[in-house]
């Protein structure tokens, strides 16, 4: 039988191309995006059907969820993509910008879960796949700490979870990705700054040095992840975290090899 996935932030990057991939694999995709009225190319697959979805309005993830399940009967897999960031010294951090960062990369896939949980309970299994990032499982930058937070969450979260929807039968995964070529996240970042106080100046300059430098012959290429993606929701691996690409690969090998004041002294040594 067909199966069917359900993805959150199918407007760009990753989550477009996972719609895609899916698509072209013969899955039914159910592509959920804030504004569908924008979407030209998602539309011209048969086998892709749009919805309206922001992940911070509950209402928005059940009827999204219902419509689904309405059409394809059963889903399959949910991947949880929509994210975005929130960047600069959190003492300058507006109070919107660190709840909106909680309420997209955290309390959005609680929403997601929550509407499917009951779909799943009932057809006897499923599988989430939450797409985090390596920033989920360590540091590395500066002025990165609200993003860090939201990510981690999404792992604790990912991770608790796993006890009590083992013994129904719904999967758990996370794909721990760095950052891919072809996508808004940067340009989509909520920067916090304050004009009058310049002690995070250095920190800010170098920081974004180091985002800059991540042009497109550093960054990964976005098929290597949804490769990932594909092998976990088509059975190949049955990995819980699965690190994608060279530069988280690399940071948890150094993460993974040293004491943690080890760890952070070499994170700020490269800022400083
Ligand atoms: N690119 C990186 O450096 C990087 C690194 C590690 C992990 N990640 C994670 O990878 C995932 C995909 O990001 P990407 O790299 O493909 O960047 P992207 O191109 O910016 O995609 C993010 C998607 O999330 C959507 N989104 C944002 N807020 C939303 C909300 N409230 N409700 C629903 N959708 C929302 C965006 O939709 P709109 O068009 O409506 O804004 C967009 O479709 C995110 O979870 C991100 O945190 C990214």
């Amino acid at each position: 039988m067909k199966k069917t996935v359900f993805i959150t932030g199918t407007s760009s990057g990753l989550g477009k191309l996972t719609a895609i991939r899916f698509a072209e694999l013969g899955w039914n995709v159910a592509a959920t995006m804030r504004t569908p009225e924008k979407e030209t190319e998602l539309s011209n697959y048969d086998n892709i059907q749009i919805y309206k979805l922001d992940v911070t309005k509950v209402d928005q993830v059940q009827s999204a969820a219902e419509k689904a399940i309405a059409e394809f009967g059963t889903i399959d897999v949910v991947i949880n993509n929509a994210g975005m960031g929130a960047y600069g010294p959190l003492e300058f951090a507006e109070e919107d910008a660190i709840d909106w960062q909680f309420a997209v990369n955290t309390r959005g896939p609680i929403n997601v879960i929550r509407a499917f949980l009951p779909h799943f309970r009932t057809v006897g299994g499923g599988m989430f796949i939450n797409i985090s990032s390596f920033m989920g499982l360590t540091t590395a930058v500066p002025l990165g700490s609200l993003y860090n937070m939201s990510k981690f969450a999404l792992e604790g979260l990912t991770e608790g979870l796993y006890y009590e929807l083992k013994p129904l039968g719904i999967d758990l995964r996370l794909i721990e990705q760095g950052g891919s070529k072809g996508t808004n996240f940067k340009e989509g970042i909520v920067w916090s700054k304050n004009a009058n106080i310049n002690v995070y100046d250095g920190l800010m300059e170098k920081l974004l040095q180091a985002m800059n430098a991540r042009d497109d012959d550093t960054l990964d290429d976005p098929k290597i992840i949804v490769d990932a993606i594909e092998d976990l929701a088509t059975r190949r691996s049955n990995q819980f975290r699965t690190v994608v690409g060279k530069a988280g690969n690399d940071l948890m090998k150094l993460r993974n090899s040293v004491p943690i004041e080890q760890y952070l002294e070499t994170i700020a040594d490269n800022f400083s």
